[in-house]
């Protein structure tokens, strides 16, 4: 079955709108720019996972399933619109998230709750002697066994479940951006503008792969640039290809896919974008958020889009994208902007009360030694499999590194002043 015939739910308000940015342009003194606003798309506050959703809960309808099923951090976006889209459609939902439940209920938490959603917390494994993959292995293990012990509660009340993985991001889920493409080449042909450079958040990589997928497929003069919003990220452009591959596969896309074609910035010294971690505040993420929020009065998010509007302005300045026809795409997220941990960090910035060093301190300390135990861990496998001049070396690196990121940690916690 080809992407057009493929049957899908209508929840979200669309064509999303595409608005030119004359005051970011003023700022940059470049133009002409363009947003695409995913974030205005209507359910649960919008965001880039309902188009997936349409077809994905489309699906669990026509499965019979009474009940959606998915996963996330506990600011999961993907997590808060899966439980919109099961209340527009009269369904349950139920949220398996990583971690212990905080004490504090925030950002999207307290969305997810007032749904009415059920939040299920995976909780810690313990990771003594294990290597990153051991510790991965194990996690995931846990995963599968809560949502065993999940589906089996939930059938005995005569629920049926439909699973969605992270991110809505299989084969299915990638049609909603495949069908983005004709959407945004009618848009761009309103404006005049004859390609365009789209610049999106890469994260499980659903939005990405669906609208590469989609521009190659329809033939669109789109270039598709992601941006990788975790420095940690298991993906590689290796593993990109071969989920749009499967996409296209699954429905009827004949479109070749090469690792060198893609467009993805990962985490480096030169594309830093990404930020410190997965969803931990940064002040560079944060002086972006304010660009967008100061120029245009259009919110990004911590975790997100704030990452992927530093790669956009980035690029264009660097000359890597031409401003003609550079469209962001903001995938939504913003009620990661009052997740606990980012208002915390906010605090400073906006002269709100700050949090005591000794509450930014053990905040810093959780974080360090999280990597502290990933960096570990590798360097171990290192020496277990006898890599000895690369271990040695792995380890000179990692301390200079750890050196390194501890000091912009302090800097990040408020506790170090810049330049000291
Ligand atoms: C606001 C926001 N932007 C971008 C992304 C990344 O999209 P994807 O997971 O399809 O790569 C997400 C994923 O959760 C998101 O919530």
């Amino acid at each position: 079955m080809k992407p057009e015939e493929v049957s899908k739910l209508s929840l979200g308000i669309y064509p999303t709108p595409l608005e030119r940015m004359e005051r970011l342009e003023k700022r940059l003194e470049t133009g002409p720019l363009y947003v695409k606003r995913e974030d205005l798309c209507g359910m649960g506050l919008g965001g880039n996972k309902v188009r997936k959703l349409e077809y994905l809960v489309q699906e669990a309808l026509e499965q019979g399933c009474t009940t959606l099923l998915t996963y996330g951090g506990p600011q999961t976006n993907h997590g808060r619109l899966t439980v919109a889209a099961a209340v527009r459609v009269g369904m349950k939902s139920v949220l398996i998230l990583d971690g212990e439940r905080p004490e504090r209920m925030s950002g999207n938490l307290i969305l997810d709750g007032l749904m009415g959603a059920d939040l299920r917390f995976v909780g810690e494994v313990d990771s003594e002697g294990l290597d990153r993959e051991a510790y991965r292995i194990r996690y995931e293990q846990k995963v599968q066994d809560l949502t065993q012990k999940v589906i089996e509660e939930y059938e005995r009340r005569g629920e049926k479940v439909y699973v969605i993985p992270v991110g809505g991001s299989n084969e299915r889920g990638a049609l909603g951006y495949v069908q983005m493409i004709p959407e945004l080449m009618k848009q761009m042909e309103e404006e005049g503008l004859e390609s365009a450079t789209l610049v999106c958040g890469a994260g499980s990589m659903g939005t990405f792969a669906g609208l590469w997928l989609g521009a190659a497929y329809y033939h669109a003069p789109i270039r598709v640039a992601g941006i990788s919003i975790n420095p940690q990220t298991d993906f590689t452009k290796e593993s990109v290809c071969e989920y749009i591959e499967r996409a296209g596969r699954a429905y009827e896309m004949d479109v070749d896919c090469q690792p060198e074609d893609l467009e993805i910035y990962f985490y480096t010294k030169n594309a830093p974008y990404a930020g410190l971690g997965y969803n931990v505040p940064d002040p560079d993420t944060m002086s972006y958020i304010r660009m967008m929020a100061e120029t245009e009065a259009i919110f990004l998010d911590p975790c997100y889009t704030g990452k992927v509007f530093h790669g956009y302005v980035d690029l264009l300045q660097k000359g890597k994208i031409s401003p003609r026809g550079a469209i962001f795409l903001h995938t939504g997220g913003v009620p990661g902007l009052w997740a606990e941990e980012h208002m915390s960090a906010l605090q400073t910035m906006l002269g709100g009360r700050e949090d005591s060093a000794e509450e930014r301190l053990n905040r810093l300390l959780a974080d360090m030694a999280r990597e502290q135990r990933e960096l570990t861990e590798s360097m171990e496998t290192m020496k277990t499999r006898g890599q000895d001049r690369t271990y040695r070396f792995k380890e000179q690196m990692g301390r200079k590194l750890m050196n390194s990121q501890i000091y912009a940690k302090l800097q990040a916690y408020g506790l170090v002043e810049k330049g000291e």
